[in-house]
């Protein structure tokens, strides 16, 4: 295990937050037992996580009467990585949800029976690096960067929570044919969230009619999941948060922070990096 900075560490190349990071756990993945009907969503840190768990969880829980069955959403979607002592997850009822930042090597190989399903959101990385820098300022445990271009120089070299941009996207998007996986952006979802929740609806099995997706989309908006405890994170202890995790909820926020040197060399990086890969990102929407 390879210590990155004062609150991270390597473990199988990947980067975890040495104070919750349990290599036993990491290892159990490896027979971790899938079920047809388990559902994961899986991220790069600030793609949209909390926003698409809150989405799938609506849509999964849209027939229940019972608003108060979970405190919040990590309770009834943890993350696979990080175990709390009440999980255990063999005996958990049907349909079992997870969350989960892991690339395709660490998650459990009976994933790739392709009946479980994997909603995978990606979004531009000027956008995530913004985001990141914001937010290793609310959860301290990420790393405690001084300034805009220390922490950048750190997400080129892969240097924090989650590993390398680059190398999570092409893992997953190289290997998505060996997975059931819905491939969605964050900007797709900022220019027409209806579109992404029924498509996420669909792929999850679940015929919503138009009353219920309108339900979803309403209680998904920035602004409604901002104010949402259940979705919004605001229930961790301010110790550990000292923020929020919905900060603008935008794309093209990034060019409020990068300078025009280091946009220059982030847009050579990613030419670079991404030469082979068929995927566009949208930077902006203005
Ligand atoms: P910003 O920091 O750019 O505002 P994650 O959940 O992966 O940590 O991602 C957090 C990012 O998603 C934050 O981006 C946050 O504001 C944004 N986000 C969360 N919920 C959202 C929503 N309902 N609509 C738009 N953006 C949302």
């Amino acid at each position: 295990m390879e210590k990155i900075g004062d609150s991270l560490c390597r473990y199988k190349d990947h980067v975890f937050i040495t104070d919750i990071l349990k290599v036993e756990h990491i290892d159990s993945l490896q027979s971790f037992e899938i079920r047809d009907s388990d559902v994961f969503l899986v991220t790069y840190p600030k793609s949209g996580t909390i926003w698409m768990q809150n989405i799938i969880l609506l849509i999964c829980e849209s027939d229940s009467t019972d608003e108060t069955q979970f405190l919040n959403n990590p309770e009834k979607m943890p993350w696979l990585e990080y175990p709390s002592e009440h999980s255990d997850y063999s005996s958990q009822a049907s349909p079992r949800f997870f969350v989960s930042h892991l690339t395709p090597a660490l998650m459990p190989p009976g994933l790739k029976d392709k009946k479980a399903k994997i909603v995978y959101v990606a979004r531009n990385p000027k956008d995530v690096a913004v985001s990141f820098f914001h937010f290793s300022h609310v959860l301290t445990k990420v790393g405690t960067p001084k300034h805009f271009e220390e922490f950048l120089q750190q997400y080129l070299a892969g240097d924090v929570y989650g590993s390398l941009w680059f190398d999570h996207i092409r893992e997953w998007h190289t290997h998505r044919d060996e997975y059931n996986i819905l491939f969605l952006t964050y900007e797709d979802m900022i220019m027409d969230l209806r579109s992404a929740v029924e498509k996420t609806s669909r792929f999850l099995g679940r015929d919503l009619d138009e009353a219920a997706i309108s339900r979803v989309v309403e209680k998904a908006t920035f602004k409604n999941m901002r104010k949402d405890p259940k979705a919004n994170y605001e229930f961790l202890p301010t110790e550990i948060l000292q923020g929020k995790f919905m900060r603008k909820g935008t794309v093209g926020d990034w060019k409020n922070t990068f300078t025009v040197a280091q946009n220059e060399m982030f847009d050579r990086i990613y030419q670079e990096k991404m030469k082979d890969l068929p995927l566009k990102f949208i930077w902006d929407i203005n």
